[in-house]
């Protein structure tokens, strides 16, 4: 890999042991990955602290430096980690540390949980604890390189805001909070962010629930690649856009979509493909759309509900604000729990609103930081849940070995009221 004077310098240790170790993590993953050389990034967002039960086991006994230096620069030695050299953002956590008690988190977790925010806070990374740092502040522009985690925002960054990044890991994106450097290859290079695959719509999708089985459908048929979406007819807002993208990076590996006339790299269908041919053209109707329903709801079977998970990826206000509508004056059945997970800020958001207020008095939870596949935590005794997101209902049952409704938000919210499941695709 070609490396610039200063890039050397760093590999040499000119600025500390911390960043040899980065930069020669950086050198070793962009030589595997066949890159000719490093680009710049500002805008790296990743996971620092110690979110599972084994990395807290790890970071009490050895200090939080150590989880750094051995789970993101790989170094067996121990390292001082000095403050991040460029503007780093934290994802998701483990726990929502305001509701460890309903989500069954012990309080030494929680102790050990608050000891790795202030280990965040004192690296100089934003503790936005989200999977859409893009919703609360977080928006790059376009073109601009990021090196970002979490495949639901890196497939948001890419195709809707004309960002550059890979999917990246814990070890790369550490890496790059210290050095400001990530491998220049994927997506970062414009001729890979082209089209690959074309999928015509023959009918119009409108709703989150919509755009989450379109994702879903269409992420089972081109795994990894990079599909073009024609004939959309609404445009579909940031909820819909981040739905859709959590479920084509659930049900396959897609980083980078085009939907002709909406995403800034495709003006026109011709402007999407470029130079590329297209591989291979998949029309989405009600067939499809059915397929799609039946896949995400292969798991559920018993009408009676246990449990209602909102917010992946967490709720904008947008969607907290429509939830409420749906809450408001009502309750959750006693036999059954609604717990709906959004950023931190902006849960602050909602308990200015008054819509936390209107979640509680329904009996339900506002929750922040985590979500139930990610953290591991639900009510206990869950066997069967909703969800009105592809990407939940695809992990949650893997994870946590439950069936798992998907619907409407309205769907849900009704299960939740009624403790049992209603909900049908509408033709
Ligand atoms: Fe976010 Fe959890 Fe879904 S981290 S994207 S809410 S699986």
């Amino acid at each position: 890999m070609r490396l610039t004077a200063p890039e050397r310098a760093m590999l040499e240790g000119a600025q500390g042991r911390a960043r040899q170790k980065a930069m020669d993590l950086l050198v070793r993953y962009g030589e595997a990955l066949g890159a000719e050389r490093l680009v710049d990034t500002n805008n790296v967002c990743g996971t620092v602290g110690a979110s599972t039960p084994f990395l807290r086991d790890f970071g009490l006994k050895h200090g939080f430096d150590a989880v750094f230096s051995e789970f993101s620069l790989d170094s067996a030695e121990v390292v001082p980690i000095p403050k991040v050299e460029v503007y780093s953002s934290h994802l998701q956590q483990g726990l929502d540390p305001e509701h460890a008690q309903a989500q069954g988190i012990p309080p030494e977790v929680v102790k050990v949980y608050r000891q790795g925010e202030a280990y965040t806070a004192r690296l100089g990374v934003q503790p936005l604890n989200t999977c859409a740092p893009y919703t609360v502040g977080n928006v790059p522009t376009r073109g601009e390189h990021c090196a970002w985690m979490e495949s639901s925002a890196v497939v948001y960054i890419n195709s809707v805001l004309g960002a550059k990044t890979n999917a990246e890991g814990r070890e790369s994106a550490g890496a790059a909070m210290l050095t400001g450097k990530i491998p220049y290859w994927g997506y970062h290079i414009d001729e890979n962010r082209l089209g690959t695959h074309l999928i015509e719509l023959d009918i119009e999708v409108q709703s989150t629930a919509d755009w989450g089985l379109l994702g879903y459908y269409i992420g089972e048929v081109v795994q990894d690649r990079v599909p073009v979406v024609a004939g959309v007819r609404s445009i579909p807002n940031l909820p819909r856009l981040k739905h859709f993208g959590a479920a084509v990076a659930s049900s396959g590996g897609v980083e980078m979509y085009h939907l002709v006339g909406i995403t800034p790299e495709a003006p026109t269908r011709e402007a999407a493909f470029g130079r590329n041919p297209i591989t291979e053209t998949f029309r989405y109707g009600r067939a499809e759309r059915r397929q799609a329903y039946e896949q995400v709801n292969a798991t559920a079977q018993d009408s009676q509900i246990d449990f209602v998970m909102l917010g992946c990826p967490h709720y904008t206000i947008e969607q907290i604000w429509e939830a409420c509508r749906l809450l408001e004056g009502k309750r959750v059945h006693e036999n059954t729990s609604l717990w709906i997970f959004t950023p931190r800020a902006t849960k602050q958001l909602a308990d200015q609103n008054g819509y936390t207020k209107i979640i509680s008095d329904a009996g339900a939870y506002l929750m922040s930081d985590t979500c139930s596949a990610l953290g591991r935590v639900m009510p206990k005794g869950t066997r069967v849940a909703a969800v009105d997101s592809a990407k939940q209902a695809h992990y949650l049952p893997a994870i946590m070995g439950v069936q798992c409704w998907f619907g409407s938000t309205a769907d849900c919210i009704e299960a939740a009221v009624t403790g049992r499941w209603h909900g049908s695709l509408a033709e």
